[in-house]
């Protein structure tokens, strides 16, 4: 591809994940945007993935039976002049570790946000991870057709718990059964509730008010709306740009994406002010690589197998950094130093995964992988070697012994083990001395995945026994006598073989550290 239009199709990626908390509509908000795009011909299609018609995620059986995502997807779709990328992060509070890397791979997130609930768990853990990048932050307070809670309230609660500023794009004209329409603050318009194709917006006047008269004058709600907007022009935060571009604003839009109302101005706004491609750091340097950069380069954010139970397939997904995917290219391993060819690679569309055609920096490729990959793996063509940063790791909080149940099956648990440890989302350690395995998560759900995948994957029924929650501290090789190690703080391995405690609970890690005060303890985050 010519360097100009490398620029050019670089500069139409917009790749982003939506984070929410379970039931704020992150799904329903999804498919409306799929529909925009042409991806899906009416609206409806995805929700049928409970039922398992629209695969974005009946790639694993256990998510139909819990009728959760548990895997991150991506998804494509050209809209006007712009190639999306929208990376699907799990909304469940177990799944932490997998999503977190998961917002590393984007530009820029979108917050959906239940009208009535306002700010909830979930939504707080994931918008921390994503306000440390600081990449911009865009806002959807859902569920408008419904009564929720004033708005002033959900703004100024957004800006108490989350620590960023809201500046208001529209305004709610009404609530629930009482929802007129929305007042636009960016297109000084009214998008009018209930209402098809351009008919639905009603031009204001410089001075705020309608330029042609409407019965919606006569409404008490809008009225309302009126004052309040005025009171936001003048009180609020003011729209800035530069401060959304780091993440220290966020811009603000009421709909519900039920009935479709707000989404596409909000999509439209998005793809607008949402950024191309970012620049990427390289590890302990000052040094960048920027996305029009020729040589072709990406990092491995997250490892599946068994994605298809039909071809048994392992899957590396990877972010372009810069230049070109080209199927068949070489590349260098970064972590070895070996060539490698990339000949099988695949896009994603929910289950149709069809083979790549151009991918260039922003886009998310999967590559079909035979155990190659880690997580955090730079690849890259050329002569200089490129290495990004590490992907942040998260210290597991919950441990579990595991064992075969039948030993006669010691050869495909070593194995659904080994492979299924290297999608991340679990850790593995082994006991110091006896190698047994122990297996460390952030959260209980993981276990119950790991256990049904083994038996389902790699026919192999494991028997898990709760260590409980846990303290993992690593320790300087160096520095380790294997007297210091007791039941209240286990001493193991991790898979490089370095050493770790894992400390019963704070006492007992106090207690070592006053019993030992020159040994130093790290943790990884
Ligand atoms: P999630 O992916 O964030 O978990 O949320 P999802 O889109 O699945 O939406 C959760 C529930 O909220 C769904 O109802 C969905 O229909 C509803 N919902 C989403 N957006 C809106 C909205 O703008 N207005 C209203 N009133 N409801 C909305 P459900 O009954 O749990 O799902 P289903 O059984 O209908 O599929």
């Amino acid at each position: 591809m010519e360097q100009k239009q490398l620029e050019n199709e670089v500069n139409k990626r917009r790749t982003f994940a939506i984070i929410s908390h379970p039931d704020a509509g992150k799904t329903t908000i999804t498919e409306q945007m799929l529909y925009f795009g042409g991806v899906i011909r009416s609206a409806g299609t995805v929700k049928a993935k409970k039922s398992g018609q629209f695969a974005t995620s009946d790639w694993m059986e256990i998510e139909k039976k819990r009728g959760i995502s548990v895997t991150s997807s991506v998804m494509q779709f050209h809209y006007h002049d712009k190639d999306v990328n929208i990376l699907d992060t799990p909304g469940h509070e177990d799944f932490s570790e997998d999503t977190y890397r998961t917002l590393m791979a984007v530009d820029a997130a979108v917050m959906v946000i239940d009208s009535a609930k306002g700010i909830e768990p979930q939504t707080k853990k994931l918008f921390k991870v994503v306000k440390k990048r600081g990449i911009p932050i865009f806002t959807f307070m859902n569920k408008l057709d419904r009564d929720g809670r004033d708005p002033l309230d959900l703004i100024a609660e957004l800006e108490e718990l989350l620590d960023i500023e809201g500046c208001a794009m529209n305004w709610p004209i009404g609530m629930g059964k009482e929802l007129k329409g929305l007042y636009d603050i960016r297109n000084n318009r009214l998008e009018m509730y209930r209402k098809d194709g351009d008919d639905r917006y009603l031009a204001l006047g410089d001075d705020g008010k309608l330029k042609n008269s409407d019965p919606i004058e006569e409404e008490g709600v809008y009225q309302q709306a009126l004052g309040e907007v005025d009171l936001i022009k003048e009180a609020g935060n003011q729209f800035d740009l530069e401060k959304i571009k780091k993440g220290d604003q966020t811009p603000v839009f009421f709909g519900s994406a039920l009935t479709n109302f707000g989404v596409q101005v909000f999509l439209d706004t998005f793809l607008d002010m949402a950024p191309a491609p970012a620049e990427h750091k390289l590890k302990d340097s000052d040094e960048v690589v920027k996305p029009d950069d020729p040589e072709f380069s990406a990092f491995v954010f997250k490892i599946q197998a068994n994605m298809n139970p039909n071809h048994r397939d392992r899957i590396a997904f990877v972010r372009i950094c810069s230049g070109e995917f080209v199927k068949g290219m070489d590349v260098t391993l970064t972590r070895t130093g070996k060539a490698m060819r990339l000949n099988n690679a695949t896009e994603f569309m929910s289950d149709q995964r069809e083979q790549v055609k151009t991918a260039v920096a922003g886009d998310i490729v999967g590559l079909y992988d035979t155990g190659n990959f880690q997580i955090g793996d730079t690849i890259y063509t050329g002569k200089k070697s490129v290495q990004f940063e590490d992907l942040p790791q998260f210290t597991p909080e919950m441990f579990m012994e595991v064992q075969a149940k039948n030993v006669m099956k010691q050869k495909s648990f070593h194995k659904g083990m080994q492979q299924l440890v290297q999608e991340g989302a679990v850790q593995l350690y082994q006991k110091y001395t006896t190698n047994d395995y122990i297996l460390g998560a952030v959260g209980q759900l993981q276990f119950e995945v790991f256990q049904f995948r083994m038996k389902n994957e790699y026919n192999c029924d494991v028997v898990m026994s709760p260590i409980g929650s846990r303290i993992a501290r690593w320790i300087d090789p160096d520095q380790l006598d294997q007297s210091m190690s007791s039941t209240r703080n286990m001493l193991v391995k991790d898979l490089d073989g370095q050493p770790l405690f894992l400390f019963e609970n704070r006492f007992a890690e106090n207690w070592f550290v006053n019993k030992y005060p020159d040994v130093k303890l790290t943790a990884k985050l």
